[in-house]
């Protein structure tokens, strides 16, 4: 059970996930991670206990990406997400990130990504709500912990949906429950209490590490999620739970045969 404390900040995530309030919750959102922008890889380390990146390599070898491979990193954050495709889709691939916070695409342009036979990154700022590329472009779709942020996550859904090339394929990864009820108890309690306090003092930023447990409490279990991917046109939609449930991966492809309809 997630705890129904009346914390301010669950009072501003509640408001701010009401439909009405699309607008409050993205500029809400923009400037949290504007915000922890800096300190926001040393937190992702602190708080998955180093997990975050065998996270996403995990993801994208599920995915299959193969050399020569067009993907997209959807809120990108720090890229973290496209370094790890971009290692898979090779010299000869192409991949592109964005996000809609200028703070945290600042630190994914100060990453080198020198190692050798990689795509090329390309950056850029953009709402995931409103993709900014044609339809039917993309072999692979990811997102790491953005879904949740969207204001509305079945446009987000859709959009994906619209860029991927039918038979493309998509992988979200994003906070999960567990699955134990005991290990639930431990989860929320590291969640909601001790993380806001190492905000707190690495990131000093409370708000912003409270605004993270508290995300989870609107945001849809796996089987939900599923089933919403499903509506946005995906098949083949199943999940993976990671560290018990805490963090899951969905992934789903876009249909071959749909191709005259959706592309
Ligand atoms: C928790 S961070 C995840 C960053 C990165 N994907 C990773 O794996 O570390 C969530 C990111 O989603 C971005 N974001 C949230 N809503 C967005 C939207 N509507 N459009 C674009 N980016 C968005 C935030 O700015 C933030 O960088």
């Amino acid at each position: 059970m997630l705890p129904q404390t009346e914390h301010p900040v669950r009072k501003i995530v509640k408001k701010i996930n009401q439909p009405s309030q699309k607008k409050e919750k993205e500029e809400y959102v923009r400037d949290v991670f504007d915000a922890i922008a800096k300190p926001y890889d040393l937190m992702n380390g602190l708080m998955s206990f180093g997990m975050h990146k065998y996270w996403r390599w995990y993801a994208v070898r599920q995915l299959g990406i193969f050399p020569g491979a067009q993907v997209l990193d959807c809120c990108t954050g720090t890229a973290f997400f496209a370094k790890s495709s971009a290692r898979l889709a090779g010299a000869k691939g192409r991949v592109v990130g964005f996000d809609f916070s200028a703070g945290m695409l600042k630190y994914a342009r100060q990453k080198k990504n020198n190692k050798p036979n990689t795509s090329p990154i390309f950056l850029q700022q953009a709402n995931a709500l409103y993709i900014p590329y044609k339809p039917a472009v993309f072999d692979f779709v990811t997102v790491g912990w953005g879904i949740r942020n969207l204001s509305d996550i079945d446009q987000g859904l859709r959009e994906v949906h619209r860029v991927l090339k039918p038979g493309g394929k998509f992988a979200c990864l994003d906070l999960g429950r567990p699955v134990n009820p005991i290990y639930a108890r431990l989860f929320y309690f590291f969640f909601f209490y001790v993380v806001p306090q190492i905000g707190k003092l690495v990131a000093n930023h409370y708000e912003a590490y409270s605004y993270l447990p508290h995300s989870l409490a609107t945001f849809p279990k796996q089987a939900e999620l599923q089933s919403r991917l499903q509506q946005a046109g995906f098949e083949k939609v199943h999940y993976i739970n990671l560290a018990g449930g805490a963090t899951a991966l969905h992934l789903g492809e876009k249909p071959e045969s749909l191709c005259k309809n959706t592309a």
